[in-house]
């Protein structure tokens, strides 16, 4: 299920750029000929500014012309120069590149109709000093027009309610899934972790009355209150043309049903967790892993593309589903959404790094609020190591940086920690809350066992430096599915280390990622020669073996080899 193509490619990001502005106008387009009930939204910016050659200052005087905007805006420009913010007013300025995105001030967030705010700012530039081709406010594109706003809702956008707490996984019990723990404890020696949590997934729409005999939602929801548990960890994970760049995990839904994605999966999903009798327990949705960091990487014309991915780029109902998501289950109190950033062997590299920030951070604006986001999610259902103890991308071998071992391979980040933590920083420079943390799947990124190496490699080149010293034994970073001599990671934790809210088991660990061969099903799932051990790879995998466990079953189903070696490797070993 997890496909981290992950290649850095400076022409495949200049196209998604290219390709993103496009969306936007396409689905601005949409939303104006939409007859059904929406809020309006639509604001006009004056940009005046005062230019001494080498700096200016600017005011930004921005209308709303849409309905009032009650929980905060953000305003967002590109300048077309060099222009750097050195100092501003009357709102919280940061800069990314080119990407300059205002917050309110604290002590002013709302905004009626016809109402106007001016920030201003002092920079500092070189060259020449155009304005700015394009504002948003809230997402909406400041033209002096107002239209529907996208996704569409019956009710105006609510705020998410002020009484979350921080961390929901702090000083709490969280629900453990019987069924899986069923599943464990049937193995031998799987008792000894059969009593950790580890994450519901509803993944088709079936899965939420309870698919093939099994819980449904209400079920586990009912469950988890019985157990007493504080919070329960669901993961919402049915988007329209599902996991575009494998097919191991493609689901029941085509590329072009976001309306049934919406009425069928997400509605009934956000009623059942807004009911009152689960308004005690925290519940933490991971969002749709895969897809957003799948827009990427894997689109444009390079060999690491395809064209589900782009497909999906172009018709916008990744973006569409998930803002919808975050949306409807951010209107209630109780639910904390986690959004997925793929893992350090994905958008670790510059190229992919702000590029994916920057495309969850619109998403999460089109969701109607920033705020609607409590966190992000790294690592889920894949194997990048948690810390690599032996080297750090700052080592170098006879002046010869990790960076340019063929293992590292120029990514910035050798470890899921360090690629979270930094995560973190980018995400709050992006606009987010300081309070926003971060979760990492440790379910099986262990690498434990007899293969674990015990200190640093040989210091004879910058290879054998890495690939002595380094944890995770995997045969390539880009491998994925059922790895070979993974163990069990670090046993769920809150508050493990700062900026991370949690150490989670989101994937059940013991669940396929993905037959190794084909397998006739009825959950729209394919086959993916990344979980074939005898494929020699593609692209995506520098062309290296899958390192995939014979004798698969089809993703989600229960692998018991693969749950024995698991626990083998374990590491830290399991007691
Ligand atoms: C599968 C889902 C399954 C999940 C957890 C994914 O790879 O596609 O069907 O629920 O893994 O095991």
């Amino acid at each position: 299920m997890k496909h981290p193509p992950a290649r850095r490619s400076r022409g495949a990001r200049r196209g998604l750029a290219a390709a993103s502005a496009a969306l936007l106008l396409a689905s601005g387009t949409v939303a104006l000929a939409q007859t059904q009930a929406s809020a309006a939204a639509g604001c006009r910016v004056d940009y005046t500014t005062n230019d001494w050659g080498s700096g200016f200052t600017a005011n930004v005087a921005v209308t709303n012309l849409g309905d009032p905007i009650t929980g905060g805006w953000t305003l967002e420009w590109d300048f077309p120069g060099n222009q750097r913010v050195t100092s501003g007013w009357n709102g919280t300025f940061s800069q990314s590149g080119a990407h300059v995105t205002v917050t309110n001030p604290s002590w002013s967030s709302t905004l009626g109709t016809g109402a106007s705010v001016t920030p201003g700012f002092q920079a500092t530039y070189s060259g020449s000093n155009a304005a700015p081709a394009r504002f948003t406010l809230n997402g909406t594109v400041c033209d002096g027009t107002t239209g529907p706003t996208d996704p569409p809702t019956t009710d105006p956008p609510t705020d998410p309610p002020g009484d979350r707490v921080d961390n929901p996984y702090a000083g709490a019990d969280v629900y453990v899934n019987p069924e899986w723990s069923a599943n464990a404890a049937s193995e031998p020696g799987g008792s000894a972790v059969a009593d950790e949590p580890t994450g519901v997934w509803m993944d088709r729409i079936a899965a939420i009355e309870g698919a093939s005999g099994r819980m449904g939602l209400r079920d586990h929801l009912d469950e988890a209150v019985d157990q007493g548990a504080d919070t329960i960890q669901v993961v919402v994970y049915n988007l329209p043309g599902r996991d575009c760049a494998a097919l191991a995990s493609n689901g029941e839904l085509g590329p072009d049903e976001i309306d049934r994605y919406k009425a069928e999966f997400i509605d009934p999903i956000a009623e059942i967790l807004g009911d009152d009798a689960y308004a005690g327990l925290r519940i933490v949705t991971v969002v749709e892993i895969d897809s957003l960091p799948n827009l990427v990487t894997n689109v444009g014309t390079g060999d690491v593309a395809t064209e589900n991915c782009n497909e999906m780029l172009e018709n916008g109902n990744y973006q569409k589903g998930i803002a919808y998501a975050l949306q409807k289950l951010g209107a209630i109190p109780n639910v904390y959404n986690y959004i997925d950033i793929g893992h350090h062997g994905w958008l670790g590299w510059d190229d992919n790094f702000s590029s994916s920030a920057d495309l969850l951070t619109e998403v999460a604006q089109q969701s109607g609020s920033l705020g609607n986001v409590a966190g992000f999610i790294t690592n889920t259902a894949n194997y990048g190591a948690l810390k690599e103890p032996h080297f750090t991308i700052d080592d170098s071998v006879g002046g010869t940086s990790v960076r340019q071992s063929s293992w590292v391979d120029w990514n910035r980040y050798v470890d899921e920690l360090s690629y979270a933590q930094a995560y973190r920083q980018e995400l709050i420079g992006n606009g987010f809350d300081q309070g926003i943390g971060m979760l990492i799947d440790t379910s099986r990124n262990g690498w434990g066992g007899s293969e674990r190496p015990a200190g640093p490699g040989p210091t004879t080149d910058v290879d054998a430096y890495v690939d002595g010293g380094r944890t995770d034994r995997r045969i390539h970073l880009g491998n994925w599915c059922n790895q070979s001599g993974a163990g069990l990671g670090e046993r769920p934790t809150a508050n493990p280390e700062p900026g991370i809210d949690a150490y989670v088991w989101i994937k059940p660990p013991g669940e396929s990622d993905g037959a190794s061969e084909e397998i006739p099903n009825e959950e729209g799932k394919g086959f993916d020669e990344m979980c074939d051990p005898a494929y020699g790879g593609n692209p995506r995998n520098g062309n290296n073996p899958s390192g995939a466990l014979p004798d698969a079953p089809i993703s989600g189903h229960w692998f018991s080899a693969q749950f024995r070696e698991l626990l083998a490797n374990a590491y830290p070993p399991v007691q």
